[in-house]
């Protein structure tokens, strides 16, 4: 495979595009500020906008590299932005790379996730040449299980208690999960 990077690409209802400085006031609005949507990620709530911004601007100069996949998630009705999906821990050796997704809580449950996550896969899959596309959630994280279970990813493995929330003092179960190219092409 060769890499392509964010490239701009479209869905029925999205427009998935990459990142800007510019973008700050809307994510940090949306989701970047509430715990409930940062509850099973690896990262808290930005508590100040400016700590977005300056994150933001890394992603807009990460944008133009080929091995970055990063894409900024737009509602195309409204022109509102809702959200984010990238593919991390690329390797064009091994032709892998695994998945990362979040959403402002006021678009859960409309298939939005699913609906830019099955473009990502179809990009990375028909258009880089990706072999193997993982992903990783909370075993109690319900919805992201279903998002991805919905895309076609196989559970592969459990890792017992494998991740301390970084605001509740308990730890979680993390399900690996994966999809093959074939079976992404034959789905
Ligand atoms: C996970 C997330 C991206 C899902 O996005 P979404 O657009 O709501 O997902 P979709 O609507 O495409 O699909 C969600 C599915 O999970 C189901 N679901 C969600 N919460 C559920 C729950 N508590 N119990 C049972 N099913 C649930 C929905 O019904 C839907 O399934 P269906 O289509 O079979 O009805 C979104 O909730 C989010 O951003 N969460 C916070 C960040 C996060 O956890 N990211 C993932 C880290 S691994």
């Amino acid at each position: 495979m060769e890499h392509k990077g964010t490239k701009i690409l479209t869905t029925a209802r999205l427009l998935l595009r990459p990142w800007r400085e510019a973008d700050a006031e809307e994510a940090f609005q949306n989701w970047m500020n509430d715990a409930d949507v940062t509850r099973y990620l690896t990262w808290t709530p930005h508590g100040d906008i400016s700590v977005t911004r300056a994150l933001l601007k890394l992603w807009e100069e990460e944008s133009a590299r080929p091995d970055t996949y990063h894409w900024a998630i737009v509602l195309r009705e409204g022109n509102e932005l809702i959200g984010d999906i990238s593919i991390m821990h690329t390797d064009a050796y091994q032709e892998t790379g695994s998945v990362g997704y979040c959403m402002g809580k006021a678009f859960w449950g409309r298939g939005l996730m699913t609906e830019a996550f099955r473009e990502v896969l179809r990009y990375c899959f028909e258009e880089v040449g990706f072999a193997r596309i993982s992903g990783s959630h909370a075993a109690e994280n319900i919805g992201s299980g279903r998002v991805m279970e919905k895309c076609g990813l196989q559970i592969e493995g459990v890792r017992r208690q494998d991740f301390r929330l970084l605001l509740e003092d308990r730890r979680v179960d993390i399900v690996d999960r994966g999809i093959l190219k074939a079976e992404f092409l034959s789905q």
